[in-house]
């Protein structure tokens, strides 16, 4: 449906709407079809989209046993996140990225840099794999969320890295130090102010981002670039890979990955892996 989906968490299921209109519609057409799904719900919970990010709310329990706990986790492929549906607009697992953290599954990787990491779920998966992982991010709350996420997995956080801190500022800061990883996952979100309010903005600063990371990208590496903004789509994030190849005097191929059908149009995250050569 336009302007509205579902999402499965565990047991649990998030009904996402533009507009209350869009919930009633969702919700009608979800109680027609429940009884041909095998899978009960245990809890129903909304989120309203906002216009404007400043405007985001926490999920809101709409059916189902309010003294559960808020905080729950959910299997994917067999690794454990940690979710918590009070933390906000976001609850711990972005599920538009699962084809990016099922692909980088397939792919070898010894050293990630996970850049906006949240809840660290890309650094799970390498980790699990075996890499070395350094996760990046300026909320320590959330960095320290995605160290319960290792935690779960059976991974000893210690034995990696999680750095609080602007990745404006981070990016040059490796590349001076001549670090260098063979897997960047480079996923921002559309706008937000870093270290002494400096300013990110997609539209803008994407490009530059993305440099900034082929710099620290070893040569035969890859990194995921991606975007939530809407004026960014597909083609746009290949002009901008291009761009930033030919300024780096790299080559490289680029590979996007099937759109996921429980998406609708415009609101999953736009992607693109690059691999250098
Ligand atoms: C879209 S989320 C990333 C989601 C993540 N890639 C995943 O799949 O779970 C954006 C994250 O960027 C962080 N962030 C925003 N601005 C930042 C900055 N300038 N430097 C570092 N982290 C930043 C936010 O705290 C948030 O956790």
């Amino acid at each position: 449906m336009h302007g509205a989906w579902v999402e499965r968490l565990g047991d649990d299921l998030l009904f996402n709407h533009q507009t209350p209109n869009l919930l009633t519609l969702l919700l009608e057409e979800w109680k027609q079809r429940a009884p041909t799904y095998a899978f009960e719900a245990q809890r129903l919970f909304s989120r309203i989209l906002p216009l404007q990010n400043d405007q985001r709310t926490a999920p809101v329990l709409l059916q189902g046993d309010a003294a559960q706990p808020v905080e729950t986790v959910v299997l994917e492929s067999n690794i454990r996140f940690g979710l918590d549906f009070s933390a906000g607009y976001s609850v711990g697992l972005f599920l538009d990225q699962r084809a990016n953290r099922a692909f980088l599954r397939t792919q070898p990787v010894r050293r990630l840099l996970n850049t906006f990491a949240y809840t660290c779920s890309f650094s799970v998966v390498a980790a699990l794999a075996g890499a070395e992982t350094v996760s990046a991010d300026l909320s320590q709350k959330s960095l320290d969320r995605g160290r319960l996420n290792f935690t779960l997995n059976g991974l000893d956080p210690a034995a990696h890295r999680f750095i609080a801190d602007d990745v404006q500022e981070l990016l040059p800061r490796m590349a001076r130090r001549k670090e260098k990883f063979d897997t960047v996952i480079l996923d921002p979100p559309t706008f937000s102010r870093g270290n002494k309010g400096r300013r990110f903005r997609a539209e803008d600063d994407l490009q530059s981002l993305l440099s900034a990371a082929m710099e620290v990208t070893a040569s035969g590496g890859r990194i995921l670039l991606s975007t939530n903004c809407t004026k960014l789509r597909a083609s746009d994030l290949e002009c901008i890979a291009r761009f930033s190849l030919k300024n780096a005097r790299l080559n490289g191929t680029l590979q996007h990955l099937p759109t996921l059908v429980d998406f609708p149009e415009g609101t999953a995250a736009s992607t693109l892996w690059i691999q250098l050569r």
